[in-house]
């Protein structure tokens, strides 16, 4: 740790503001204000730019905002975590019944505690309600160096009678009365991570999954912005992004007195945990901050803290490796001479993960069968799985392979065993989806047999390096007739049992990579990043398209995490077809993979596919561990650039893409970010120079084509060039 960041890592003292407790939460450049108003309830009054102020009392000269007749009301308050019984008409995060059914709560302040943890400042405010017999820990964990504050509720039954969390979100994140734009990710299978902006006005908007996989449709992940501003690279953004893999909920609420209120936790629709004395229900973190950078800068801010203080830490430091998937290639005719044959190719191009992906178990031959049988198909591998792994191996790759462990099919040794621990609905016939049911992963037994079964995989063949864990549908019928009292806690046990299941086997396969799946980039979440390495953003290959999801993708999460498929064209998805340079250069910007089928590549091809691989190599220090800047984001016409910049700023890449040209159109500049201004800087490529302050002052042309063509290629054209400082 920097002599810095142990200065950042000070410990939030008690202060007082009107004599009531205080605390001012410090991170390297943001102050995030926390103090108790009316009945204790926990105020959130500032949240921003930071250390300008030696005074905690200097950011609160805004007065509260109720008519005298209703200032006991809490509307309109910069309120952290509303609960049920507060006297506020907004969203609220708790509600607990009793068992009388009475739902009002009324916390009252007990303690501050604050300690060191791994290094980070964290600050607990315990609240208590006698009457129900409930305490509440708000935990604020600072992550001084990136700019974020993790924050998680924790809900104890101190009482002597069982009590039922209705609702129980993580956090809520005041903003002051003014007028804002929120920034959100959407799509759905193919088209994930499609930057949405739009005006908050008077009302609600609700972010959210009910699908039992976090990311398809919406992502855990909001920016807000003043109105207008839309600076890539200046400009105030507060954001947030959450811990879940389940069902999410998230409000961005303008108040009366346009007062801007986000909540975000857990799902509340079908949501009930059942609380016995003693018990205590811990809420997954919701990780928020803000930047003074714009959305560039708040992107930043979350990927060094992904890369710092979240991934796995057995992985953290170690760069990803290139990896083949033979998925495209073969779908479900896998077959061991043939995947022999892709992994010498692979070899050849410079490939360091070979990975078999669906397929390769039980009576796997179609999407109708199998899953849940995590055993060698020997049709397939009449020799054992081993034969493929010790060829990988001795051509100098890792060996990976392909599971749906939360699934099933109905035709499977697994379902035909046990038809239970298929989530389903007594006499109600269930909905298929892809020909398969979701596995009960709240029941000990169905986790106990899978983990087994993973295990024995993991061990059985030899050494296995990569596991990529897919999770092909959404989930319907989600019940357990055995267990009616558990009933609405299944959506939330699911993804707990899921958590262990993971952390079970990363403890004892500590050296293995994991990539969380969800039919491409459904289940991307901070929740599963916490126990996987990496995540396959999207089953759309079609490297156009790519740029749109990736550039979303890259709001949220850094590069490193991000795995892009160099696929053949016409591509499956899209039916386009782009120069196999263009569809490198894309896959580049991440976790490189290469998901074609190279059995049927020319000769020229795997030329040009390994100079490539090994140009990426030189450069993926820079793109998996240097800081990202979008120079321009992708367009339908016309060129994007994208910039990955060292730590110290000593060396950078550039990438420019055009889709699709325009004739006639002047050629634009990008401005580098990011570089060292009173240093001079040499491009490899032809040995051009000039200084930092005017690489990023003036920039570079985005000259995507060449001016002396009399008949240029327009469409689909790419480069990239490296900058080294002298
Ligand atoms: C969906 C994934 O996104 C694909 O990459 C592939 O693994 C298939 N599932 C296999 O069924």
């Amino acid at each position: 740790m920097t002599t810095d960041s142990v200065i950042h890592a000070e410990l939030p003292r008690r202060e007082s503001i009107d004599g009531r407790p205080a605390w001012r939460l410090r991170t390297r450049t943001t102050d995030v204000l926390l103090c108790l108003g009316a009945n204790d309830a926990l105020l959130l009054p500032y949240w921003g730019a930071g250390g300008q102020s030696a005074s905690i009392s200097d950011y609160l000269l805004h007065p509260q905002g109720n008519r005298p007749s209703q200032r006991a009301f809490l509307d309109g308050q910069p309120v952290a975590y509303p609960v049920y019984g507060d006297a506020l008409f907004k969203e609220v995060c708790l509600v607990i019944v009793r068992p009388d059914g009475s739902r009002d709560t009324r916390l009252s302040f007990v303690e501050d505690r604050a300690q060191h943890i791994d290094g980070h400042a964290v600050l607990d405010l315990v609240f208590a309600d006698e009457l129900v017999g409930v305490r509440v820990t708000h935990r604020f964990t600072i992550i001084a160096e990136c700019d974020v504050i993790i924050r998680r509720a924790t809900i104890e039954n101190q009482g002597s009678r069982n009590l039922m969390l209705e609702r129980a979100l993580s956090a809520a994140l005041p903003l002051p009365p003014d007028v804002y734009d929120a920034y959100t990710l959407h799509g759905q299978w193919g088209r994930e991570f499609e930057l949405n902006c739009r005006p908050l006005a008077a009302g609600k908007f609700v972010l959210e999954s009910r699908r039992g996989m976090s990311s398809h449709d919406a992502h855990p992940w909001f920016a807000v912005r003043p109105r207008g501003e839309h600076a890539e690279h200046s400009g105030s953004v507060w954001f947030g992004s959450l811990a879940w893999s389940g069902n999410w909920f998230c409000s961005l609420e303008v108040e009366p007195n346009d007062a801007v209120h986000v909540t975000a936790g857990i799902q509340p629709f079908d949501f009930g945990w059942r609380l016995e004395p003693g018990r205590q229900f811990v809420t997954p973190d919701l990780v928020g901050g803000y930047s003074d950078d714009g959305l560039g800068g708040a992107s930043r801010l979350l990927h060094a803290f992904e890369e710092d203080a979240w991934l796995p830490a057995s992985h953290k430091s170690i760069p990803r490796p290139v990896l083949y998937n033979s998925w495209e290639a073969t779908t479900f005719a896998v077959r061991v001479d043939q995947q022999i044959d892709l992994a010498r190719r692979a070899a050849k191009m410079g490939v360091e993960l070979f990975v078999v992906d669906d397929g390769w178990f039980g009576a796997r031959d179609n999407d109708f069968a199998a899953l849940g049988d995590w055993t060698v198909n020997a049709a397939k591998f009449p020799r054992g799985l081993r034969e493929l792994i010790d060829e990988v191996h001795a051509l100098g790759m890792q060996f990976g392979i392909w599971v749906e462990p939360e699934m099933v099919n109905p035709d499977s040794d697994l379902f035909r065993a046990h038809p239970d621990w298929a989530y389903h609905v007594d006499d109600r016939e269930p909905t298929y989806g892809r020909n398969q049911l979701v596995l009960n992963f709240a029941r000990d037994d169905v986790r106990a047999h899978i983990t087994e079964q993973l295990r024995r995989l993991l061990s059985d063949h030899g050494s296995i390096e990569f596991l990529k864990w897919d999770h092909n549908r959404s989930w319907t019928e989600v019940g357990w007739p055995e267990q009616p009292e558990l009933q609405r806690e299944v959506w939330a046990r699911h993804v707990f049992g899921l958590y262990d299941v993971l952390a079970t086997l990363r403890q004892e396969f500590p050296k293995v990579l994991f990539e969380s799946c969800a039919g491409g980039g459904g289940r991307a979440d901070l929740g599963m990043l916490r126990w996987t390495d990496q995540v396959w953003t999207s089953d759309n290959t079609d490297a156009a398209d790519r740029l749109n999801i990736q550039f979303g993708y890259t709001r949220a999460h850094s590069p490193r995490v991000m795995v892009n498929w160099v696929t053949d064209v016409p591509n499956q998805q899209t039916g386009r077809v782009a120069p196999l340079k263009f569809r490198f250069h894309v896959a580049m910007q991440g976790v490189l993979g290469v998901g074609g089928d190279i059995g049927e590549w020319s000769e020229a091809e795997l030329d040009e596919a390994r100079e490539l691989i090994a140009q990426y190599k030189d450069i993926r220090q820079l793109v998996q561990f240097g800081r990202q800047y979008w120079l321009r984001p992708p367009e339908p016409i016309g060129a994007c650039a994208v910039q990955y910049v060292s730590p110290t700023g000593d060396r950078t890449v550039i990438f420019i893409y055009q889709t699709r040209g325009l004739r006639g159109a002047g050629v634009r500049r990008v401005r580098l970010r990011g570089l060292e201004v009173d240093r001079r800087y040499r491009r490899e490529h032809d040995g051009a120079q000039s200084s930092g302050a005017a690489l990023m002052a003036a920039g570079i042309p985005a000259d995507v084509v060449d001016p002396r063509n009399p008949r240029p290629m327009l469409d689909f054209y790419s480069n990239f060039q490296v900058w080294n400082a002298i």
